[in-house]
């Protein structure tokens, strides 16, 4: 395994505001951020323009993960079902450990952060909220960006894709055993901010 960098891990499931969180502690710290969930997205927007799994995954370039589209409620689900295919994780694996180890520090948010790809990460957060409050923040963004989604859907969509993701065999969504859990129901982002910005302060001391 690369290892080398200050590497923070923030797993948690859908909407649970990890990705608010993630871009705030990058831009505190100067360090990369790597939206791992882009990546799925990425393969499973090729999935539904016809290519196979496997080989979207290996084929995947830095210009794939620009697409708005990519945010599509569609897209989210065929994600998560491509990231449910072994072959489709593992060759996903290397980018994302080298982006981890990279001097200067990176942030990577996901499902299988802080259990796969980094278990040695120094800081581990495990994000999460309720699924409504999660479903609200979606519905939010994605009607804010002109889609055309119910409430209901949203809620639907999320409730799906946490099954999916927390009971596949491989790399399912969990927090590592030594993860630190922050949950956003009632708690404003920038507090979760604030919050993890000791965290990680406090392991860049040790
Ligand atoms: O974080 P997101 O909602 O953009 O992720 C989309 C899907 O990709 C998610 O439902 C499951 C999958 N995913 C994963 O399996 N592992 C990751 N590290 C990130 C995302």
């Amino acid at each position: 395994m690369v290892t080398g960098g200050f590497t923070v891990a923030i797993d948690g499931p859908a909407a649970s505001g990890k990705g608010t969180i993630s871009r705030a502690l990058a831009a505190h710290f100067g360090f990369a951020y790597l939206d791992t969930g882009l990546l799925y997205r990425a393969v499973g927007a090729k999935v539904l323009d016809g290519m196979m799994p496997e080989v979207a995954a290996r084929q995947l370039e830095k210009d794939d993960l620009e697409s708005d589209a990519l945010r599509s409620p569609e897209v989210a689900q065929e994600a998560s079902r491509v990231a449910a295919l072994p072959e489709v994780r593992a060759a996903l694996t290397d980018f994302q450990r080298s982006f981890a180890a990279r001097a200067g520090g990176a942030v990577l948010d996901g499902r299988d952060i802080g259990t796969v790809i980094c278990p040695e990460a120094q800081v581990k957060l495990f994000v999460t909220a309720s699924a409504e409050v999660r479903a609200q923040r979606r519905y939010a963004e994605l009607s804010g960006k002109g889609m055309a989604v119910t409430l209901e859907q949203v809620l639907a969509d999320v409730l799906a894709r946490d099954a999916r993701d927390s009971t596949r065999e491989e790399a399912p969504l969990k927090p590592a055993a030594d993860a630190v859990r922050i949950d956003t129901t009632e708690l404003a982002i920038a507090d979760a901010v604030a919050a993890a910005v000791k965290l990680i302060e406090a392991a860049q001391r040790r």
